[in-house]
């Protein structure tokens, strides 16, 4: 069983079965310099225009310390085709301000730049990305959601141990997760931590679902309250331009950014289109804009 999940991605041509193997024992595979660091430059300078854009008034309501719960799920459930920002939690004072500058305030965009921006469509459709998802069992692979992570110094909060299936689920279970590292990741700035396993054929603990007296409004279900083996988990640092992919199965996390310095990461979910998608997941495609493959 391989132990570290540690490769190198550079000039890949496909996963070697050692790194195919590393994935089915751990549920986790770090591929270091995956992708070129001016690509991550370019990535983030897109981002960048795209916060430029940002209406705040809009999101001084919904994010206002008065805590909007609805109107914050409205705005969560109607991201899933869009690039929606989301704040870090008390980013505004009482009075409706931003207590630090924009670029720093932000905890993530979602869920659709795969498809809405040009270069981050791009990126998310290069060929490799294809090939490695072939190589790891989806033959048809669908781009379901893709999320910019801004962890922000100082105020970039931690992510509790979860499993991504659970909130993109299909039947049987097929979401595979690709974390692009922009920046670099340590242990001071949140990188992400997970704990490795063979995860083929487990089911996720939770589902996140729409209620069904009222699709408005999501509800977690438990499945299984067996709690993590938190005390087993790895710290999973890479440099910029290293992916790390895992199974929608692996439970990770990471910590809050205690840091000077951001920590900027792109997501990537695929699922496989042969599987079942239900309806009352909280990510729904619309009648004219379907999920897309590559
Ligand atoms: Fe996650």
């Amino acid at each position: 069983m391989t132990q570290t999940p540690y490769f190198n991605g550079h000039n890949f041509s496909g996963l070697s079965l050692e790194m195919m193997g590393c994935f089915k024992n751990n549920g986790v595979l770090v591929l270091e310099n995956f992708f070129a660091p001016t690509m991550a430059d370019a990535l983030m300078a897109r981002m960048d225009k795209l916060v430029s854009n940002i209406s705040l008034d809009e999101h001084k309501t919904v994010f206002s310390t008065l805590n909007r719960k609805q109107e914050q799920e409205d705005y969560f459930l109607s991201s899933g085709r869009d690039i929606r920002f989301f704040f870090e939690d008390d980013a505004f004072d009482e009075n409706g301000n931003l207590n630090q500058p924009i670029n720093q305030s932000l905890n993530k965009a979602g869920h659709a730049m795969h498809d809405k921006d040009d270069l981050f469509s791009q990126f998310s459709r290069h060929e490799n990305i294809k090939k490695l998802a072939n190589d790891l069992g989806i033959n048809n692979p669908i781009l379901l959601q893709s999320m910019y992570i801004f962890k922000p110094p100082r105020i970039g909060g931690e992510v509790i141990c979860h499993q991504d299936s659970t909130y993109l689920w299909s039947e049987p279970q097929s979401c595979l997760g690709l974390w692009f590292a922009l920046e670099d990741a340590t242990i001071e700035n949140g990188c992400l931590w997970g704990i490795k396993g063979n995860y083929e054929n487990q089911m996720p603990r939770k589902r996140l679902k729409r209620k069904t007296d009222n699709p408005n409004t999501t509800e977690l279900i438990e499945l299984d309250p067996t709690p993590f083996k938190e005390d087993e988990k790895i710290a999973l640092p890479v440099n910029k331009g290293s992916l790390i992919i895992f199974s929608g199965l692996f439970p990770h996390l990471s910590g809050p950014n205690l840091s000077e310095r951001s920590r900027h990461a792109y997501t990537l979910h695929l699922i496989d289109g042969a599987c079942h998608y239900p309806k009352n997941n909280w990510l729904r495609p619309n009648a004219n804009d379907p999920f897309r493959g590559f």
